[in-house]
């Protein structure tokens, strides 16, 4: 059995525009998400967050599933529009009510709340102003996450300011391809860079704002990128995926600058970078939130022509699972961060063709996945990574942005018809581990 630690954050994560639906209820404004699928024709069969697993209505039937999975840490998003429906000015005091009730009960049950306040949703109203590609972005969402710690923080500790800043510039700014759409290489940079200074003021924010003791994180998406082979064209490309997917990200938060490789693969980086900027963007931080789902082989791909001037450029990948690659992830970043926390903010295995047979819902390749990723974090902290949690992406099957609902990655199963909930056999695994505080290496 590989113990681990007694105080181990077991759980799962989750985002409100992948569960809530009540996408116009109770006050509630219009999200950059909530327009994309109502108008951009981008997402898979036409879906949309509007009902998803209508976890607004249900949050309390969710919560005794939660506890009976017996765990102990619950990562949920923050819809911003939800509580401030232009983004400024304007409380929604209904929307704040929503996940003061969810925090209420989540301690009532035990289970650490961890809120990440962007995951990807942020009100329509701001977007019409320049978004991320706005300076003001960073100013507003400082102010909105100072907002919430001051009303959820006398009961919520853990904070993770951006969720993924890699996935949300790479696919919604550059290639257009989830919300809000946009395809700009050039704006796209002053994205990243205004992501980079608001993660920084928003930690701020939090700290200035909670009436407790408060810790702030930020979830980065790392996987592990490798050459495909030892060809020079092929190191090159990993090198530039590495500067465009990571560095881009992790060095101005945790070091106050950007790279030589980041600045030489991002030549658009430079004329948005303003003084003291990078001092802004650089905040202690008390965790470092991992997301990490695969290893990938970088292939370069610079000479191919390339369907449509938003389509990637520069580099082809094939993702493999890999819990090789999460160990190598968490050594890296201890060894050559010096990251004095880590909690694996999300991991876990699609899975489209689950389905209920007798009320069971076989889901082997899942548990072997977890398994498997767990025992490499443990390899990890037995080497001395400070990982001290470790949340499976999902608890229930909801709506996976622009691939809609047909990807399964909960730990239980959804009928979206009937809104019915059944616990799959990766579930009843993750609780035995979670009981057991450990797992059987396999
Ligand atoms: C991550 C996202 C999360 C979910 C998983 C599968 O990139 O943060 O919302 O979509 O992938």
């Amino acid at each position: 059995m590989l113990k681990f630690p007694d105080n181990f954050a077991w759980g799962v994560a989750t985002a409100a525009y992948q569960i809530e639906g009540a996408w116009n209820l109770d006050g509630k404004g219009e999200s950059v998400w909530d327009r994309f699928c109502h108008a951009s024709g981008k997402v898979a069969r036409g879906e949309n967050g509007d009902v998803a697993c209508d976890h607004y209505h249900r949050f309390r039937d969710d919560m005794r599933l939660m506890a009976e999975l017996g765990l102990k840490a619950y990562r949920f998003s923050i819809s911003w529009p939800r509580v401030m429906p232009e983004g400024i000015g304007q409380i929604n005091e209904a929307g704040i009510r929503f996940y003061s009730q969810l925090v209420d009960e989540l301690l009532a049950a035990n289970i650490r709340p961890l809120v990440t306040l962007y995951h990807w949703d942020h009100p329509q109203a701001l977007e019409d102003r320049g978004g991320w590609t706005s300076r003001e972005m960073a100013d507003w969402f400082a102010d909105y996450a100072g907002l919430v710690a001051g009303r959820l923080g006398d009961r919520v500790t853990d904070w993770v300011t951006l969720n993924e800043p890699a996935s949300f510039i790479w696919s919604g700014h550059v290639h257009g391809v989830q919300a809000p759409g946009r395809a700009d290489r050039t704006l796209s940079m002053a994205a990243a860079h205004n992501a980079n200074r608001a993660h920084g003021m928003a930690a701020r924010a939090i700290r200035a704002s909670s009436h407790g003791p408060a810790r702030v994180g930020i979830a980065l998406n790392i996987e592990h990128y490798e050459p495909a082979s030892d060809n020079p064209a092929d190191l090159a490309a990993t090198v530039r995926v590495e500067a465009k997917r990571i560095l881009l990200f992790i060095d101005p938060i945790l070091r106050g600058k950007y790279p030589p490789s980041v600045l030489a693969t991002l030549p658009k980086l430079e004329p948005f970078i303003q003084q003291n900027d990078l001092v802004q963007a650089c905040a202690p931080l008390d965790f470092l939130g991992l997301n990490y789902y695969h290893r990938h082989r970088i292939r370069d791909a610079s000479g191919v022509p390339v369907a449509s001037p938003s389509a990637p450029q520069g580099e082809t990948g094939q993702s493999i699972v890999a819990p090789d690659g999460i160990h190598a992830v968490l050594a890296r970043l201890h060894g050559e961060y010096h990251v004095r926390e880590i909690m694996v903010t999300e991991n876990g295995f699609n899975r489209s063709e689950d389905t209920p047979v007798n009320g069971r819902v076989e889901d082997g390749p899942r548990i072997d996945y977890i398994r498997d990723h767990l025992a490499a974090v443990h390899r990890a902290i037995e080497q001395g990574v400070n990982v001290t949690g470790y949340f499976v992406w999902t608890l229930m099957d909801n709506f996976e942005w622009a691939m809609g609902y047909e990807p399964r990655m909960g730990l239980v199963h959804v009928n979206y018809a009937t809104q019915t909930r059944t616990i799959k056999q990766s579930g009843l695994w993750y609780r035995d581990a979670i009981r057991a505080g450990g797992i059987d290496a396999g």
